[in-house]
């Protein structure tokens, strides 16, 4: 009999299986489905990457192998675009990695700085990666609460407290703009926690993939609030800005030292993102046009969403990325399930993702909110409104 690892076995009922089997449930049953569900965009990957895909394809038929660490005009690229956006200089020679999207990234990067029984700050609710990562890297996950009471902001006393509590605490993960509260984080919390980390020697690593997806002020880096990076660390992608998750390309960058590590991890573990596909990354960066577009079209999404949730007296948070947070008075897992049939008379269903689902600490027990991922089109997102509005469901 062949038995999984002992830490996949922790991983092998998957979270949104209950919804997902109760969306083709509604699929069979004839329901068209406006799935708010999964964070991918629906937008084509930008058009000036597709032709330097292309073109990349030819250029790079004998280039064998790609570099480890990405090519140098891209990582020249990338430092480029940080200066323009956040007005930090970040060497590309010995502070940027390409990787694979930043999913990747995440999950090996306690490979490199966990040892067996060190413990990870994750916060309560948000992207599974911190976890998993941590996990099969050997680390003891710890959470500090996203909450509404905090704003969805790290307390910053809790952090402190969990670090003396357990020790050999050796990453904070910070996530914002955030997944799934779309919350920014400002000054305070960046300087806080870096504070607090510097004292102590953790790596604070800060997820900034929906850096670009904003409607009001553009979000900072955690990079903005320290002159010494030796402890930070951030991960960014291209998956978000220019609708590229099918490209797989994210940024690492940060502390020399923390690089020059994870890229001899890197190296144990890949050969490299092809070359064609940083071409396209290299065309992606170089124009900004279609990442205002892209915001303009969320925005005009979130408007239609935002105004309906309003009507309904629903309190939502809806401040970057293309997540609305929607809170719920009653069981977000019972609410998801009745609305993926809602219209029974045209038979449309809405898809939305129940709180409950995107727990990452199995202690927390939030399932009042519901994330409606904004990649339906515009058409969509006003019919799925019309019901919404139309329909008795809270
Ligand atoms: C918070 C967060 N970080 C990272 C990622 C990974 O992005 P990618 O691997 O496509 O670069 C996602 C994807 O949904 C995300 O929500």
């Amino acid at each position: 009999m062949i038995n999984p690892s002992n830490n996949l076995k922790q991983f092998t009922t998957y979270a949104f299986y209950e919804i997902d089997r109760a969306k083709e449930e509604a699929i069979k049953r004839g329901f068209k489905i406006i799935d708010f569900g999964v964070g991918d965009p629906t937008e084509p990957l930008f058009e000036g990457a597709i032709k330097a895909l292309q073109e990349g394809a030819v250029k790079h038929a004998r280039s064998g192998y790609p570099s480890y660490i990405g090519m140098k005009v891209l990582r020249e690229k990338y430092s480029e675009w940080l200066k323009r956006r956040f007005n930090i200089y970040v060497d590309y020679d010995e502070q940027i990695t390409i990787t694979a999207g930043a999913k990747e990234a995440i999950f090996h990067f306690p490979l490199a700085f966990l040892n067996t029984g060190d413990y990870a700050l994750i916060p309560s609710i948000g992207y599974p990666p911190y976890k998993t990562g941590t996990v099969f890297a050997g680390g003891i996950p710890v959470f500090y609460k996203l909450s509404e009471k905090n704003d969805f902001l790290p307390n910053v006393d809790e952090i402190e407290e969990k670090i003396k509590e357990f020790k050999k605490v050796k990453l904070i993960y910070l996530n914002y703009p955030n997944n799934p509260t779309s919350k920014v984080a400002g000054k305070k919390v960046y300087e806080e926690i870096i504070e607090i980390a510097r004292d102590k020697d953790i790596i604070v690593a800060s997820d900034e993939c929906y850096s670009e997806i904003y409607f009001d002020e553009k979000p900072y880096s955690i990079l903005n609030f320290s002159d010494d990076w030796s402890n930070l660390i951030v991960f960014n992608s291209l998956s978000k800005r220019s609708n590229a998750t099918g490209l797989r390309v994210g940024f690492v960058f940060g502390g020399k030292e923390i690089i020059k590590y994870f890229r001899m991890l890197k190296m144990q573990i890949d050969s490299g993102i092809p070359n064609a596909i940083q071409e396209a990354a290299i065309a992606a960066l170089d124009d900004e046009r279609h990442v205002e577009e892209n915001r303009k079209l969320y925005r005009t999404k979130r408007d239609i969403l935002i105004k309906t949730l309003r009507s309904l007296d629903i309190k939502y948070y809806a401040e970057s990325t293309f997540y609305v947070w929607a809170k719920l008075s009653n069981n977000s897992m019972e609410t998801a399930k009745k609305i993926l049939e809602l219209d029974k008379e045209r038979k449309i269903g809405i898809n939305v993702t129940p709180s409950k689902m995107l727990c990452l600490d199995p202690n927390e027990d939030i399932n009042t909110y519901a994330r409606f991922a904004l990649v339906p089109s515009v058409d969509d997102i006003k019919l799925a409104c019309e019901i919404l509005i139309n329909s008795k469901w809270i």
